[in-house]
């Protein structure tokens, strides 16, 4: 009596785990109709082969010195404050990088293309058992890897990848000095704001001074210092900007909680808080009415306007610093002085 043949079955009994898991395709047992492997001219010219290494790690190190010039080129075009040394400093170090990943790029596949092995293979389906040899097949599988792309064996190759891969990360790193300001000390720079007596708190961006009368209850205002808006957009005006913004919104007073030492920090029910969160520094600009709370839309923190701008919800870790506010002889409406604590996320200096 006839039986069929289960081609599976057939599959199963027909693989030879050779190396690891899988067969090449050219035992005709096995093979699901690929056409026979084509070797390159590497496979069959060593002279080749050696050219196609030299071009890898040519291009690792070319990435090295990609990513040195790149570092070199923001030293030597310096950020001063122009426009020309913006652009100079942001070209020169923009193609450093951009070559460095482009050549660690161009190099991982031209190694893949040109010298790791590329022999077809298949490998059968077959059950997902927890079984002990699962763990030495995956080690077979890291083993043949490394055997056929010669990680461990072609040892220019992988150092100059790790060494270009490692210097690729320091342009990133050496930037960061970008951040600092070009004089002064950080840490008072951070700790202090534009904010001074006497001056008028402002609609932000207008810097249209703020009457206490038109602010009713339930409003929430943007609020910049009104010397921030003179400044017009010019040099220092978003650093400024970004320390000293400030929300403004009117409760009924029987609702506010106020600290023995805060309690001449308010007007008339009207209280102003930094606009920066204390968690990372997102813009605090979700004002629910109803129930005075503020929410961060990055992380979801929330703050209680009537009771100091404490945490209810969220990361961050510390209420928003109040603005001590009062109003002038014409009713406009007036910081009493600078905040009292540094504004926005904390640091290590931070006291
Ligand atoms: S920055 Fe506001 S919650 Fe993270």
């Amino acid at each position: 009596m006839a039986h069929d043949v289960d081609p599976l079955e057939h599959e199963r009994a027909s693989w030879k785990p050779s190396s690891g898991l899988a067969v090449e395709v050219s035992d005709p047992a096995v093979n699901p109709g690929l056409p026979p492997h084509r070797a390159r001219i590497t496979d069959k010219d060593p002279a080749a082969m050696t050219r196609a290494v030299r071009t890898v790690y040519t291009l690792f190190y070319l990435s090295v010195a990609a990513s040195v010039w790149a570092v070199v080129a923001y030293m030597i075009f310096p950020l001063d404050g122009t426009l020309v040394a913006i652009r100079n400093n942001t070209l020169f170090v923009g193609l450093g990088i951009a070559f460095a990943l482009l050549a660690i790029g161009i190099g991982a596949i031209h190694w893949s293309k040109a010298v790791m092995s590329d022999k077809e293979f298949i490998e059968p389906r077959h059950a997902t058992r927890g079984r002990d040899t699962t763990r030495e097949g995956a080690v077979a599988v890291f083993e043949v890897a490394n055997e056929e792309s010669g990680f461990g064996r072609r040892a220019m190759i992988r150092n100059s990848l790790i060494a270009a891969v490692i210097a690729s990360v320091v342009p990133g790193v050496v930037l960061f000095r970008g951040l600092a300001p070009e004089t002064g000390n950080p840490v008072e720079l951070l700790s202090h704001t534009m904010w001074k007596k006497g001056m008028r708190l402002a609609h932000d961006p207008s810097g249209r001074p703020i009457k206490a009368s038109e602010v009713t209850l339930g409003s929430a205002f943007h609020v910049i210092p009104e010397e921030l808006a003179e400044l017009s957009h010019g040099e220092g005006y978003l650093n400024e900007k970004a320390k000293a913004i400030v929300l403004l919104m009117r409760l009924p007073e029987d609702e506010l909680i106020e600290a023995e030492d805060k309690k001449d920090w308010s007007y008339d029910g009207i209280v102003a808080y930094s606009k920066v969160c204390t968690h990372v520094g997102c813009p605090v600009a979700l004002y629910e009415q109803l129930t005075h709370h503020l929410l961060c839309p990055c992380h979801q923190s929330q703050f209680d306007v009537s009771d100091g701008a404490k945490v209810i919800f969220g990361p961050a870790a510390r209420p928003l610093p109040q603005l001590p506010i009062t109003v002038d002889s014409e009713g406009y409406l007036v910081a009493q002085s600078d905040f009292t604590e540094p504004v926005g996320p904390s640091f290590w200096e931070r006291h």
